[in-house]
C-alpha cells in the first residue's frame, strides 16, 4: 500500500493539518518527519479546536498511530506538555505516540543560543520562532547532539551533555557574555522526563515498514513549507530542516518507491512569518483585510503573518521541487472579500521577465511581480458544499491557478471545518 506525503508549498501555515484530517480515516500511521515545535497545526474537529506543535495531527483519530520520526528535533518539556494536554481528551497519547530514538533533543542552550544569535544579527535577523530549532540541527550536523534515546541511558546522557556543554559554555560566556549553564541541573531536568517518555520510544522506521508490508496506508506529514527548506528555500531566511518531499524519505527512513502521492498544500494567497523576501507582499489596506479575514496570526508565536497575492512562480517552483500529484488549495473563502484578484505570473527585474524561480537571490529580493488581474466573486462561499456550486469567478480563479502551477488541484477548502472541503477532481483518497 502507498504512502502519501503532505507538503507545504509556500512558507508554512498552508493548512497541512486539514489535508491530514481528510485522509486520516483511511490511514494507519501519520508520521512527522522534520522540524520541531516551531510548527503549529490548528485542527478543528466538531466544536473542539486543537493546537499542536510537535505531535502529528493523526493523534485525533483513535485508529491512527502518530509517529515522530528520526528527522524531528524534540524539546522533551514541550512534548510532555502536549501529551498532558491531550490526555484529558481521552486520546491516550502516552499509549499511542511513537518517537524515534534517533530524533535529536532541543537542549536549554539551544533555546538560549537561538535568542542570542538573533539578537546579534540585529537588522539581519531571521525572525526565528526562538525555540532552539536552528542550534539543535546545527549540533546534529556537527555530531555533538543528544538524541531521544540518550534520555534512557543516564551514563551516556551525562557524557554527551558534558562534552557538548563544555563548548557551549565557552560560547555563552566568552562570546555572548552570559552565565554558563549547569550540567547537573540540565541532566536532572531531562532525565526527570525520561520515565514518563520511555513508553513512546520506538524503532519508527521499522514500524513504518511493517505497516507498508501489511498493506496499510501511511501519511508523512511535513511541517513548515517548501520555501523554508534549508536547501531549496529562500536561504538564509529558512528553517534548518527539509520540509520538501525528499526530506520525508530521509526524515522517516524509507525509499521513494513507497510513495504514491505527494500533496502540495497552498493557500489561495500567500503568507509568511519572519523576515526575508516576499515579492507579492501587500502593505496596503487590502493586505490588512486579508490578514484579518484570514485570521493570519501564528499558531506558535502569535505573530502577525505577512500576506500577499498568490504567486504562481513560487507554486511552479514548489511543484518542481516536490513533484506534486495533487494540490490542496486552502482558504479560498478569504478572497470573497475582494472585487479584483491578482496573481503573479512572473517577476520583472532589470527589463527581463522571469517565469521561473530566478537563479540569483538578489533578483528574488528585488523582483517586481507581473500580475494577471481577474474578477472576484460576490457572496459568502463558506456554506457551499459542492464544488460546482461555487460562483463561476471562484471556479475560474481555481482553474487559473491550476494552469499556472502545472499540477492538478484536487481539493479546495472554504473554511476551517472538516465539512468545508470541496472535492474538485473525483480521485480515490488512497490511490
Ligand atoms: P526557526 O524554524 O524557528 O529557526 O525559524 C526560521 C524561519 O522559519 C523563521 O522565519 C520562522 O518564522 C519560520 N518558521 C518556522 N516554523 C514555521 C512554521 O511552522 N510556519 C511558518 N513559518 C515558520
Amino acid at each position: 500500500m502507498p504512502a502519501t506525503i503532505i507538503v507545504g508549498a509556500q512558507w508554512g501555515d498552508e493548512g497541512k493539518g486539514k489535508a491530514t484530517d481528510l485522509l486520516a480515516d483511511s490511514t494507519d500511521l501519520v508520521v512527522r518527519y522534520q522540524g520541531g515545535n516551531n510548527a503549529g497545526h490548528t485542527v478543528i474537529v466538531g466544536d473542539d479546536v486543537f493546537k499542536l506543535h510537535l505531535i502529528p495531527s493523526g493523534i485525533l483519530y483513535p485508529h491512527v498511530t502518530p509517529v515522530i520520526a528520526d528527522g524531528v528535533v524534540i524539546d522533551p518539556k514541550v512534548l510532555l506538555e502536549e501529551l498532558d494536554g491531550l490526555e484529558p481528551k481521552g486520546l491516550e497519547p502516552f499509549d499511542r505516540i511513537k518517537v524515534s530514538g534517533n530524533a535529536h533533543l532541543i537542549m536549554p542552550y539551544h533555546r538560549e543560543l537561538d535568542m542570542l544569535i538573533e539578537r546579534r544579527l540585529g537588522k539581519a535577523k531571521l525572525g526565528t520562532t526562538k525555540r532552539g530549532i536552528g542550534p539543535a540541527y546545527a549540533d546534529k550536523a556537527s555530531r555533538v547532539g543528544l538524541r531521544f534515546q540518550d534520555l534512557f541511558d543516564e551514563k551516556i546522557f551525562r557524557q554527551k551533555l558534558d562534552a557538548a556543554l563544555d563548548h557551549k559554555n565557552e560560547l555563552l560566556s566568552k562570546v555572548y557574555n552570559r552565565l554558563p549553564m549547569d550540567a547537573d541541573e540540565i541532566a536532572e531536568e531531562y532525565l526527570g522526563y525520561a520515565q514518563r517518555l520511555a513508553p513512546l520510544h520506538a524503532e519508527t522506521s521499522g514500524l513504518i515498514h511493517e505497516s507498508l508490508e501489511a498493506g496499510r496506508h501511511i501519511i508523512m506529514e511535513g511541517a513548515q513549507g517548501t520555501l523554508l527548506d534549508l536547501d531549496h528555500g529562500t536561504y538564509p531566511f529558512v528553517t534548518s530542516s527539509n520540509p520538501v518531499a525528499g526530506g520525508a524519505l530521509t526524515g522517516a527512513g524509507l525509499g521513494p518507491r513507497h510513495i504514491d502521492r505527494v500533496i502540495g498544500i497552498t493557500k489561495a494567497y500567500v503568507t509568511r512569518v519572519g523576515t526575508g523576501p516576499f515579492p507579492t507582499e501587500l502593505f496596503d489596506e487590502v493586505g490588512d483585510r486579508m490578514t484579518d479575514v484570514g485570521g493570519e496570526y501564528g499558531t506558535t508565536t502569535g505573530r502577525r503573518r505577512r500576506v500577499g497575492w498568490f504567486d504562481a512562480v513560487l507554486a511552479r517552483y514548489a511543484n518542481r521541487v516536490n513533484g506534486f500529484t495533487d494540490i490542496f488549495l486552502t482558504k479560498l473563502d478569504v478572497l470573497s472579500e475582494f472585487d479584483t484578484l491578482k496573481v503573479a505570473t512572473g517577476y520583472r527585474y532589470e527589463g527581463e521577465v522571469y517565469e521561473h524561480f530566478p537563479p540569483h537571490q538578489s533578483i528574488f529580493h528585488h523582483a517586481e511581480p507581473v500580475y494577471e488581474e481577474v474578477p472576484g466573486w460576490t457572496g459568502d462561499i463558506t456554506e457551499v458544499d459542492d464544488y460546482d456550486d461555487l460562483p463561476r469567478e471562484a471556479r475560474d480563479y481555481v482553474d487559473l491557478l491550476e494552469d499556472l502551477c502545472n499540477a492538478p488541484i484536487t481539493w479546495v477548502s472554504v473554511g476551517p471545518k472538516r465539512s468545508q472541503t470541496l472535492v474538485r477532481r473525483d480521485v480515490p483518497l488512497v490511490p
